[in-house]
């Protein structure tokens, strides 16, 4: 019998692989959960294209049409919605396991960089797809939010008008923002993901603890020592495939039962020249709202996100430069990196909750 033909599905799924990859409470199916969404919106976002019509009159038109008219076009757009929003909170708990494991260690720093852009991807996505809907809920993005481009010194009116279509939002603002959804961030975002899961298996599978894995330094957690005894057992390709299969199967009926049950908002045409008493952020971005509240532009909306993805992206190269090359959750060499993600994304939360309740 030959040799099946190498392929990137073998690439991802090799005959065996240690059962401790594949532990759930190793890594709560999260990198999995996120690829699954994103291959329901890329096929959910492809069928709204039929009948989206990216112009002045017609966007805000478009969508009601999706949802009322078109056949099943509620259940599609609904799945849209809901997907888009379970991939920012999945993305970013995908991060914090990351993260909280110490997997983002040498040799997974590319691939923990590659991951990083994906959470920028992700927002870009979703702050777009929500400014595409065109409605009068989607003030704040398409003014406030947009503006703080031109925060950044020097280059920030030419991003303005890169992002926007001109120098002001006018007729080929929704064309500018519907090209950036579909071409310019989901397809790059498409080929990052592809090239993250690649290096997956390039880089030894997802780091675990084997029998034989130490804690690198002389020093180490004796109660993370204690923790080693994992059983040498691996699963082969089969198993890997059935588990996916039914996450995915498990995650889809979940996201069914929200989109028959909750549907996503869309309200009366946007009008970006109109005077709004209180515009309001989408949630994901509440916490910069809220910001923009205490310090001036160019710090809360620009100099305090970028800090963070900069620190967060210092993280395995300068913070916590240790190569355990195993996954240990909460390890002590990793504390910096545990503390300072759990304090950022405690921020994060309290800001939104505030900015949400107020
Ligand atoms: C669209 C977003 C993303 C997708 C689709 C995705 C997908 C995946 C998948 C399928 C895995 C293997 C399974 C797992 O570890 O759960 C993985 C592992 C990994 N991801 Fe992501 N990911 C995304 C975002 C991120 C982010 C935001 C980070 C961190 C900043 C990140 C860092 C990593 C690292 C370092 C690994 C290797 C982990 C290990 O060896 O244990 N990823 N990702």
């Amino acid at each position: 019998m030959s040799a099946p033909r190498p392929s990137f599905f073998y690439h991802l799924h090799p005959p065996t692989i240690p059962a401790g990859e594949a532990r759930f409470r190793h890594t709560f199916g999260l990198g999995g959960l996120s690829l699954f969404l994103f291959l329901v919106l890329a096929l959910t976002g492809a069928l709204e294209m039929f009948y989206y019509i990216p112009s002045l009159d017609g966007a805000n038109a478009s969508v009601k049409a999706i949802a009322y008219l078109a056949p099943f076009g509620w259940l599609v757009r609904n799945a849209h919605y809901w997907s888009a929003q379970a991939m920012v909170v999945v993305v970013t708990l995908h991060m914090l396991r990351v993260i909280l494991t110490g997997s983002y260690k040498k040799p997974r720093r590319f691939n923990y960089l590659l991951g990083l852009s994906l959470l920028a991807f992700t927002l870009l996505l979703d702050f777009t797809g929500y400014a595409l809907r065109w409605d009068e809920d989607i003030h704040w993005a398409l003014v406030v939010g947009t503006n703080l481009l031109k925060e950044i010194p020097a280059i920030g009116h030419t991003l303005y008008a890169i992002a926007v279509g001109g120098n002001e939002i006018g007729a080929s603002t929704v064309v500018r923002l519907y090209g950036w959804h579909v071409f310019g961030l989901a397809l790059p975002a498409f080929a990052i993901i592809v090239w993250h899961a690649f290096r997956v298996r390039r880089d030894g599978g997802i780091a675990h603890r084997t029998p034989n894995s130490k804690p690198q330094t002389s020093n180490s957690n004796p109660a993370d020592s204690a923790r080693f005894a994992v059983k040498l057992d691996r699963i082969d390709r089969a198993e890997l495939v059935r588990r996916e299969v039914l996450a995915a199967l498990n995650v889809l009926a979940a996201l069914i039962f929200l989109s028959i049950f909750f549907d996503a908002h869309i309200g009366l045409p946007a009008d970006p020249g109109a005077t709004v008493a209180e515009a309001t952020a989408p949630w994901f971005f509440i916490w910069i709202q809220e910001l923009l509240r205490l310090w001036p532009p160019l710090v809360a909306g620009v100099l305090v996100p970028l800090g963070l993805m900069l620190v967060l992206a210092a993280l395995p190269y300068w913070i916590d430069r240790s190569e355990t090359g195993v996954a240990v959750w909460l390890n002590r060499e990793g504390r910096w990196g545990q503390v300072m993600m759990l304090a950022v994304l405690a921020g994060i939360a309290g800001l939104t909750i505030w900015g949400a309740l107020r």
